[in-house]
C-alpha cells in the first residue's frame, strides 16, 4: 500500500476514533478471527479489549468466527468444532456480550457466502495477485496458493458488507483488505445501485504485543500466553522463557528481546511503564522479573479465567450462543442478498 493511502487511512481512522464516543450509533463494527487455536494475550490486548470497549460504547457489533478462512492455507478442518466452541468461550470470558454482539460462523450463513459471486466479478486477477498480505501469508504458510487464499480478501469483503459494517478494527497488515472491500462496495454501488457503505479500518493503536521471545506473539511461534491456561501453566511458561546473562534488568528491545518482552507483558497487565518496572527490579535479576510478570499476568487474567471456567462447564450454553448468532446473522444476510438481487435485476 502506498504511503499516501496509508496516511489517508490513518487520518480517517483518527477522525473516527474521535467521533466514536460522541456518535456511537453511527457505527457498525464487523471483525473476526480464524478458529485455528485458543486466543492469547496478543489477541486480547491487540483487538479483543477494543471490541469490548466499542460494544460497551453502544456501537453495533458483530464478530465472525471465520471458519472458511481456516482452509485458505491448510488442508484439514481437524479440531474446528472444538476451536469454535473455545473461541466463543474466550470471547464471552473477555466481556463480549452475546445480547449486544452477534457471534456467528461463515459456514452457517449461506447468503453471506453467495455475495462472493457478484463481488468476484468486481475484482481483477491482477488486483488479487498484488495484495501484499496474501503474498506474505502464502510464504509464511509454505502452502501453495489456493484459489481460496487468493480470493479470501473478497470473502472478507462479504463478511464486512453483508451486515453493512462501516468500521473494522484492524492492524496495519489488514489495510489492503479494507481497501479491497471499499473498492468492491464502490464498484457495486456505481454499477448497480447504492447498497453498501464504504467501510473504514480503525487502526489499532496498541503497540505490537511481544511473545515470550520478543517476536510478535503468535501461536505458530510457540511464544504465546493463551487466555485459557491455568496459573501454574502460565508460571511454567514464563519461567522457561529465554532471558540473558546480564543481571541488571533494563528495557532494551533491540539488545535484550527476552527481558524486554517480559517487561512489556507486565506493563500491559499493570498499567505501569516498562522502565519503571525495570528500575524497580534492577539487580534482583531475571528470576525476580519472571516472578513479577507471572503475578501480573495471573492477576490480570484472573477474572477472565474465572468466567471461562464457568463456560467450560456449560457447553450447551455456548452452543446456544452460536445458534442464536447464526440465526440473527442469517436474517441480516438474507435481507442484504435480497437487496443485491433487486439492485442487479435478478428478481423472477
Ligand atoms: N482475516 C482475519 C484474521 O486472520 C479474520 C477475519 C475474517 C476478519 N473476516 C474478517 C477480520 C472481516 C476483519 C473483518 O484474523
Amino acid at each position: 500500500m502506498s504511503n499516501d493511502s496509508f496516511e489517508a487511512s490513518q487520518k480517517r481512522s483518527n477522525d473516527i476514533r474521535a467521533d466514536l464516543p460522541v456518535h456511537p450509533e453511527k457505527y457498525l463494527m464487523l471483525t473476526g478471527d480464524r478458529p485455528t487455536g485458543r486466543l492469547h494475550m496478543g489477541h486480547y490486548f491487540g483487538t479483543i479489549k477494543e471490541r469490548v470497549a466499542l460494544q460497551n460504547l453502544g456501537v453495533t457489533t458483530r464478530i465472525v468466527i471465520a471458519d472458511y478462512q481456516v482452509i485458505t492455507d491448510r488442508d484439514t478442518t481437524e479440531h474446528i468444532q472444538d476451536n469454535v466452541y473455545n473461541m466463543v468461550m474466550d470471547y464471552l470470558a473477555c466481556g463480549i456480550d452475546p445480547e449486544k454482539t452477534i457471534i456467528f460462523t461463515h459456514s452457517a450463513v449461506p447468503a453471506l457466502n453467495q455475495l462472493m459471486l457478484p463481488f468476484l466479478s468486481l475484482v481483477s486477477e491482477a488486483e488479487l495477485q498484488r495484495n501484499p498480505t496474501v503474498k506474505s501469508e502464502m510464504e509464511a504458510s509454505g502452502h501453495t496458493l489456493t484459489g481460496l487464499l487468493l480470493t479470501y480478501p473478497v470473502h472478507q469483503a462479504c463478511d464486512i458488507l453483508f451486515c453493512k459494517g462501516n468500521i473494522v478494527p484492524v492492524g496495519k497488515d489488514q489495510l489492503p483488505h479494507i481497501e479491497q472491500t471499499r473498492q468492491i462496495a464502490r464498484k457495486f454501488n456505481e454499477r448497480y445501485a447504492q447498497v453498501f457503505p464504504e467501510p473504514e479500518g480503525v487502526l489499532n493503536d496498541a503497540p505490537e504485543i511481544p511473545g515470550l521471545d520478543g517476536r510478535k506473539m503468535s501461536k505458530s511461534y510457540g511464544n504465546a500466553i493463551s487466555l485459557c491456561l491455568t496459573e501454574e501453566e502460565t508460571a511454567k511458561l514464563i519461567k522457561k522463557s529465554k532471558t540473558d546473562s546480564e543481571r541488571s534488568i533494563t528495557f532494551d528491545k533491540e539488545n535484550r528481546p527476552g527481558v524486554s518482552a517480559l517487561l512489556t507483558t507486565a506493563a500491559l497487565c499493570t498499567g505501569r511503564s516498562e522502565i519503571e518496572i525495570a528500575e524497580e527490579i534492577g539487580d534482583a535479576g531475571a528470576g525476580a522479573l519472571k516472578k513479577y510478570v507471572t503475578e501480573s499476568v495471573n492477576g490480570y487474567l484472573a477474572p477472565i479465567r474465572e468466567r471461562r471456567r464457568g463456560f467450560e462447564k456449560d457447553l450447551d450454553y455456548i452452543k446456544d450462543i452460536i445458534h442464536d448468532g447464526n440465526r440473527r446473522a442469517n436474517e441480516i444476510a438474507d435481507a442484504t442478498l435480497e437487496e443485491v438481487r433487486q439492485a442487479m435485476g435478478m428478481v423472477y
